[in-house]
């Protein structure tokens, strides 16, 4: 048509013979042409029609489409394209309208034969009927595929066979696509752009390698295996982008810059378990690498060829050695994060001669020294600094001193022992949203924050030497507080606007502090004010905290009875208040108004009165510690109620809710969350004290110890199958020992010593084959020491004080028992000392193999080899602060899996 308009006249003879000549060979183009004037083809607009009647259409989105006369034109359709020259049917976009019918729609490009692009993304699409349909007059020039986020399974493949050579665009990602990758593929020549991503495909790369013209490839989120490597091929040139993260694929990273024209590269959370190439052959132009979260081995490459490199993340692998001093070369890097590895060496000017537009560094925990010369000013300005277990001190860092924009900055445990400079308070900092100084031995006074720091959330300078007042912070802006094991002193106080606070987190505890927080901090979700000086009565404005997990008070002066308002924190899971003056009874509101309670401890306080049997109701109870009180009465009969004690729930919710995790700090989710805050208590156990914390959730124990109990000790505390630990030592408890009591077979400490229980020890006492702590001296208890591995082992002191016991370990001999026997114990004993070594060595080793084969070396060598189970049980008792050494280096990496592994244990 634009050639008839053409004036001279030999052109219109010209366009009169093309036409006829067209007539005659296609008709239907003709036709097309007359469509055109007055809208689509009929043929096509019927079969819209048609695909319409089987569509549910509850929200008559297609109400633009119909048979009337006004309807006519079908190009002017919602989501109908037609070629405007021709009126062929050539677009087709559905995405979003909720079809959510199986329809007719795979014939569709049968009926529009010149359909170029067809949209059906989040429309609600599976397939039923036949899937190896292979369509007749199919359309060659179907281009544009775009099926995401429907229910398609892999059968969508056979279809989309059919149009093998045409189709350049195919977006099939968040569907059910299941199985291997057909090789379907290998035919798809044409094919620029695809993506597959977020569906549960599996086998291996090799289907890819020879598709020619393919330049983005978004495979994220599946469950591919093999290597990269088998992508060599002739996709070498064209790939600009793969995404592969998520991903079962192992291996080695081979030299990438065999993808000539890559771009972004991503492997994140795979299984690469080999080293990294030394070198790279060729200059590329990969501008994002990520290689976070697999087991990389090896050190850094040297990366020079990289040299368009933007983004480099290497997180969370096994890497050693030394950084390499290429890295400095990379004058485009925007990101470096290399955290969570085991990188050694010093880091100095050369490592970061030329990255001027650096402006993420991450280099958390690894083994790296930062040094510079004092008056080196980078040439960078960074916005998130995390350096968290690096070596920085012991001066302040002085290069920090021109980075003016950071918005995070994480300088814990980096041994600096230093006050902090003035310089560093007095530049402006309104960017700055997270502040970590913790675990150093910085000093000195800290300055007004509420003022400066505008969008600090989250503040964390616990484990240092501060001192001074408290210093001003606004609970309007700061979510999260920690100022724990300090040396802060003076009244608790803080500026808030009265009740919109956005504190969530407030730790205080191991500090100077008197008074109490401001009224007005907000809705808190922990409140740590442990060992201080607080004093006087718990304030009743406690009970506003209406959504308190944590509320731990331990070790301070408070006195008088508990405030009645605190039965509105009905959301708590962790209440200890042991360690002050408190009094009067205990309430029973306590098991009525806090159903999610896991911890309760009331020790070393005044309290009196009986046991309240309300107590019962804590369903969730994993700790009860009423010890050293003056508590009378007897024992109540329904403990067999706390039925955390009795079966196990579920795990993981166990540990969540004593746990609290910091949304500011960035989490290597393949590890689990990256735990800020948890919970932490000591407990007496076994004769000793200990401070549990990551294996709190495992607990289950029961102390009513040093109170004024009478009565017998009630049957029904045997149905508590899960007690790891049951004291009721000096009280005047009268009776026998319950004669199941060998049904607790995970108790590891039991002491009833100093009361007045009579009778023989139970012989059920000797299938307690975990039980590492045993006291029951000073009662009136007669008659054998029942025979077992366990019992023999232990002291004779703890056997002490009663009015008849006899046989080992005590030297009384029993009735009847005629020669001097040699105690066996002692062979016994050295035997698990063996185990136990060999046991502790190869632990220590495979922590340094890392996570995963870890944990299930170690639970699988548990679950197969018997003695290693007991050693490890020992282990456990006797090296509680070995691992707490280790777990300040290793954190959560470390406490998740030594959790688990317990778990899968005890399991
Ligand atoms: C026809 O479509 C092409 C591209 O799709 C556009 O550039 C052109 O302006 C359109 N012509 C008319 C007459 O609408
Ligand atoms: C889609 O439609 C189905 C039934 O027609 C309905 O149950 C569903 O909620 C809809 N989904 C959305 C996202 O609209
Ligand atoms: C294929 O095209 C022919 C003519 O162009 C037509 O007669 C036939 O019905 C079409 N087949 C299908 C399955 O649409
Ligand atoms: C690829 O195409 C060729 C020829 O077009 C055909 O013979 C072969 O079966 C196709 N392979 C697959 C896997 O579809
Ligand atoms: C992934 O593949 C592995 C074996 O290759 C298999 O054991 C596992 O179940 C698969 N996972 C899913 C989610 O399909
Ligand atoms: C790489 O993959 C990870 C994990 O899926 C994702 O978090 C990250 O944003 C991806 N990076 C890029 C640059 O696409
Ligand atoms: C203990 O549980 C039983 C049933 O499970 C119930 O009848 C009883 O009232 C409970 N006792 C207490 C004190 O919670
Ligand atoms: C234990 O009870 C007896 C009497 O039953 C009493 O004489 C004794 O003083 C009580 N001992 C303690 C420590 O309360």
């Amino acid at each position: 048509m634009l050639l008839i308009k053409h004036d001279k006249s030999f052109h219109n003879l010209y366009v009169l013979i093309v036409l006829l000549l067209l007539m005659k060979l296609a008709p239907g183009f003709i036709s097309g042409v007359e469509g055109a004037a007055f809208g689509c083809i009929e043929r096509e607009r019927q079969a819209l029609l048609k695909f319409k009647e089987d569509l549910i259409d509850d929200f008559v989105l297609l109400s633009t489409w119909g048979s009337e006369e006004e309807k006519r034109d079908c190009c002017k359709w919602r989501g109908v394209g037609c070629n405007n020259r021709t009126g062929r049917v050539t677009h087709l976009d559905l995405s979003g309208l909720n079809l959510s019918q199986t329809i007719d729609w795979l014939q569709l490009p049968n009926r529009l034969p010149h359909l170029h692009e067809l949209l059906l993304s989040s429309c609600g699409l599976s397939i039923i009927g036949s899937p190896s349909l292979s369509l007749v007059n199919a359309s060659k020039s179907l281009a544009i595929v775009d099926f995401s986020g429907n229910q398609l399974t892999s059968s969508i493949f056979y279809w989309l066979a059919n149009f093998g050579n045409s189709l350049v665009d195919l977006d099939l990602s968040h569907n059910h696509l299941q199985g291997s990758i057909p090789d379907a593929f290998t035919n798809m020549t044409s094919l620029r752009i695809l993506d597959l991503s977020s569906n549960q495909l599996q086998g291996d790369l090799s289907s890819f390698g020879q598709m020619c013209s393919l330049n983005k490839m978004y495979i994220s989120e599946n469950n591919l295996s093999g290597e990269l490597s088998q992508l060599f091929g002739c996709v070498e040139s064209s790939l600009e982008i793969l995404q592969l993260d998520r991903n079962q694929l192992h291996g080695s990273l081979p030299d990438i810059t065999r993808f000539t024209s890559m771009r972004e590269l991503n492997l994140s959370g795979n299984q690469l378990n080999e080293s990294l190439p030394e070198q790279f052959s060729q200059r590329s132009e990969l501008v994002l690498l990520y290689l976070n979260d697999n087991q990389l081995t090896g050190s850094l490459p040297d990366v020079t060829m990289l040299s368009s490199l933007r983004e480099l993340v290497i997180a969370n692998n096994r890497l050693d050695g030394n950084v390499s001093e290429s890295i400095g070369s990379l004058s485009q890097l925007q990101k470096l994060d290399v955290g969570w590895n085991s990188l050694q060496g010093v880091m100095s000017e050369a490592h970061f001669s030329n990255l001027s537009k650096l402006t993420v560094l991450d280099l958390t925990h690894n083994s790296l020294t930062l040094k510079f010369e004092s008056n080196w000013a980078p040439t960078f300005q960074l916005d998130d600094i995390s350096l968290s277990s690096c070596n920085l001190g012991p001066p302040f860092p002085q290069w920090l001193r021109n980075q003016n924009n950071f918005v995070q900055l994480d300088m814990s445990n980096t041994g600096i022992s230093d006050a902090i400079p003035n310089w560093f308070w007095n530049l402006s900092r309104s960017n700055l949203k997270l502040l970590d100084l913790s675990h150093n031995k910085m000093s000195g006074f800290l300055p007004d924050f509420s003022s400066k720091y505008s969008n600090l959330r989250s503040i964390d300078l616990s484990f240092n030497q501060f001192e001074g007042p408290l210093p001003l912070f606004s609970s309007d802006t700061t979510s999260t507080l920690f100022l724990s094991n300090n040396k802060f002193s003076g009244p608790a106080s803080f500026r808030c606007e009265s009740g919109s606070g956005i504190l969530r987190v407030l730790d205080l505890s191991n500090n100077l502090l008197t008074g109490w927080i401001p009224d007005c901090v907000g809705d808190l979700d922990v409140l740590n004010l442990a060992s201080n000086n607080f004093s006087g009565k718990i304030p009743s404005s406690i009970g506003s905290m209406l959504k308190l997990q944590t509320l731990s008070l331990h070790d301070n002066s408070f006195a008088g009875e508990l405030p009645l308002s605190l039965r509105n924190c009905s959301s708590l899971v962790f209440l200890d208040l042991s360690s002050n003056k408190l009094r009067g009874e205990i309430p029973g509101w306590i098991g009525e108004s806090m159903p999610s309670l896991k911890v309760l401890s009331l020790h070393s306080n005044g309290f009196s009165g009986s046991i309240p049997p309300n107590l019962c109701h804590l369903s969730d109870i994993l700790i009860l510690d009423l010890s050293v009180n003056n508590i009378s009465g007897i024992i109540p009969k329904c403990l067999n109620n706390l039925t955390s004690m009795v079966q196990r729930t579920d795990r993981s919710d166990t540990y969540k809710s004593l746990c609290w995790s910091n949304p500011y700090k960035r989490l290597y989710t393949a590890l689990g969350s990256y735990v800020e805050y948890q919970n932490e208590i000591r407990v007496r156990l076994k004769g000793r004290e200990y401070d549990y914390r990551s294996t709190l959730g495992l607990l289950r124990i029961i102390n009513f110890a040093r109170n004024k109990l009478v009565g017998e000790i009630p049957e029904e505390i045997t149905g508590l199958l899960l007690l790891v630990a049951l004291n009721l030592s000096g009280n005047n408890l009268t009776g026998e020992i319950p004669r199941k009591i060998g049904q607790l077979k995970q108790l590891e400490s039991l002491d009833l010593s100093g009361n007045q229980l009579s009778g023989l020890i139970p012989i059920t006492m000797a299938d307690l084959n975990f039980l590492a702590f045993l006291n029951l001296s000073y009662n009136h208890l007669s008659g054998r020491i029942p025979l077992s591995t366990q019992l023999q082992g232990f002291n004779a002191s703890q056997f002490t004080g009663n009015l008849a016991l006899c046989g080992l370990p005590l030297l009384q001999k029993c009735p009847g028992d005629e020669t001097n026997q040699s105690p066996p114990a002692n062979d016994d004993n050295r035997g698990k000392e063996v185990v136990a070594d060999e046991f502790m060595k190869w632990f220590c080793t495979a922590m340094g193999i890392g996570f995963s084969v870890f944990f299930w070396g170690v639970s699988g060598a548990l679950l197969l080899k018997r003695s290693w189970r007991h050693a490890y049980f020992r282990f456990l008792d006797e090296s509680w602060d070995w691992l707490y050494v280790m777990v300040a280096v290793r954190k959560a990496r470390l406490q998740r899996a030594f959790q688990r592994l317990h778990e899968h244990v005890l399991a």
